[in-house]
């Protein structure tokens, strides 16, 4: 493999960002998300931006064709948005969908073929039942050696919860824990498909109430999590509240060449460092508890951006279930190899904790469009690096940010770091 360290031909920089809500969206399609989305983000742009001046777009999107019957997605979504004619191309990486369009957006601009690219995530999975949708999720794995021997995607990241807890002594609180965190940070970000769990504990209490049925009664978080009948297990020691949800939603963000970006906005937040790996399926892997494609993509984007994991000050990782965020929290490199439990009890990843993760809610609170969440996540570290969060504005600088996507089961991995200069 090329030890090379990768460059960027020219910089490239983020001046404009915006997503849709996400959640369960009867009355809307992937359409009228991704115009909410594009209105949002023609909005941020502080120094205006005339549509006429976007050279190309890149979307993100796993599978509209399941979803929805419609394939050919981005020239669709081109034409919602009043571009057309301009090029369109619909990228698909599974879960990392979103990830791979923003890496294809920035090495278009680099090359100098394009100066200003949108780069979109979408997708409406909420038309089929939950077992379509599983159904649908599980072609991203290995449709031969995995889903005939009855593999889904709670499944799959079972698989490596259980192992991770023979490894390192996880315990299923860990798991819960992490939960708890993104679920508060979700109730402070209004994008977020889901609350704190404290509200859904006063919500089934009230409801309870309201019907005269037996009142429950939980003493906290963690008593609740563990309670079978608001917390089933979905594959052990995946319950509900550990997986992410069936969501829909759209995010974009604008990437232009540097030597324009001031042109846009008086902030930019340039891009200094992209990575990509790719990996065999997960039962063809030597050990389940680190994903080697997110450490190699990781690599790649620290190397290129010069700078290490210690000067990151906040990241969105690929939370799609609660583990994830344990495994990815040491894969890029934030904690050593099974202390990312420990990082978790001692309060690290939280939003005033040394190194904040998912503080949009992640994708297990703010929400999973799958397409849509590559871009969701850079969506919140430029808000973040613009002081713009509201509530949930973490307090340090937020000079140097990182997003982590991950493809499947860590089948495709990308890894970007932002600068605020
Ligand atoms: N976390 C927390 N609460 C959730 C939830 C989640 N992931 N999914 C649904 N809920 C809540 C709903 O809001 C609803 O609450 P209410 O009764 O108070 O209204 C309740 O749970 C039941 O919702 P429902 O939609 O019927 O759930 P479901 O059983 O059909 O689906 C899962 C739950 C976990 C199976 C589904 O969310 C899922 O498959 N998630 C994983 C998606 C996935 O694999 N993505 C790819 C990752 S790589």
């Amino acid at each position: 493999m090329s030890q090379r360290t990768r460059r960027l031909g020219r910089g490239v920089a983020v001046v404009g960002a915006g997503m849709s809500k996400f959640g369960a969206f009867k009355d809307k399609s992937s359409r009228d998300l991704f115009v909410e989305a594009f209105t949002e983000m023609k909005k941020s742009v502080d120094k205006g931006l005339d549509a006429g001046d976007i050279d190309a777009l890149y979307l993100g999107n796993f599978s509209s064709d399941l979803f929805e019957g419609q394939g050919h997605t981005a020239p669709i979504m081109t034409d919602w948005v009043g571009l057309i004619p301009k090029p369109a191309t619909r990228v698909e990486n599974a879960c990392a969908s979103g990830g791979a369009a923003l890496r294809e957006g920035i090495i278009a601009v680099a090359s100098g073929i394009y100066d200003v690219v949108l780069v979109g995530g979408v997708e409406k999975m909420t038309n089929l039942p939950t077992e379509r949708v599983t159904d649908t999720l599980a072609a991203a794995g290995d449709a031969i050696y995995e889903t005939p021997a009855g593999f889904t995607f709670p499944g799959l990241y079972a698989a490596m919860a259980t192992a991770y807890m023979a490894k390192h002594g996880a315990k299923v609180e860990h798991f819960m824990k992490v939960g708890i965190k993104n679920h508060n940070n979700g109730a402070l970000n209004p994008k977020a498909q889901f609350g704190s769990i404290k509200d859904v504990m006063e919500g089934r209490i009230a409801r309870a109430k309201e019907r005269g049925q037996p009142v429950p009664s939980w003493d906290n978080e963690l008593e609740f999590l563990h309670d079978p009948v608001t917390n089933p297990v979905v594959a052990w020691p995946m319950r509900l509240f550990d997986c992410s949800p069936i969501s829909d939603g759209a995010a974009c963000i604008l990437l232009v060449a540097e030597n324009v970006a001031r042109e846009f906005s008086d902030l930019p937040i340039y891009i200094i460092g992209s990575g990509q790996a790719s990996d065999h399926a997960l039962h063809q892997r030597a050990e389940l508890t680190s994903i080697p494609a997110a450490k190699i993509a990781a690599k790649a984007a620290y190397e290129m951006a010069g700078v290490k994991p210690q000067d990151i000050k906040i990241a969105e990782v690929h939370d799609c279930f609660t583990v994830a965020e344990i495994i990815a929290s040491e894969d890029i490199g934030f904690f050593e190899p099974g202390s990312g439990i420990k990082a978790v009890d001692e309060g690290k990843t939280a939003r005033d904790g040394t190194k904040p993760i998912n503080t949009s809610g992640g994708l297990k609170s703010k929400g999973h469009p799958i397409g849509a969440s590559g871009i969701g996540q850079a969506v919140e570290v430029w808000t973040q690096m613009q002081g713009k969060a509201g509530p949930r504005q973490v307090s340090r600088n937020v000079d140097l940010a990182l997003t982590h996507n991950v493809g499947a089961t860590g089948g495709s991995c990308f890894v970007h770091i932002y600068e605020r200069r």
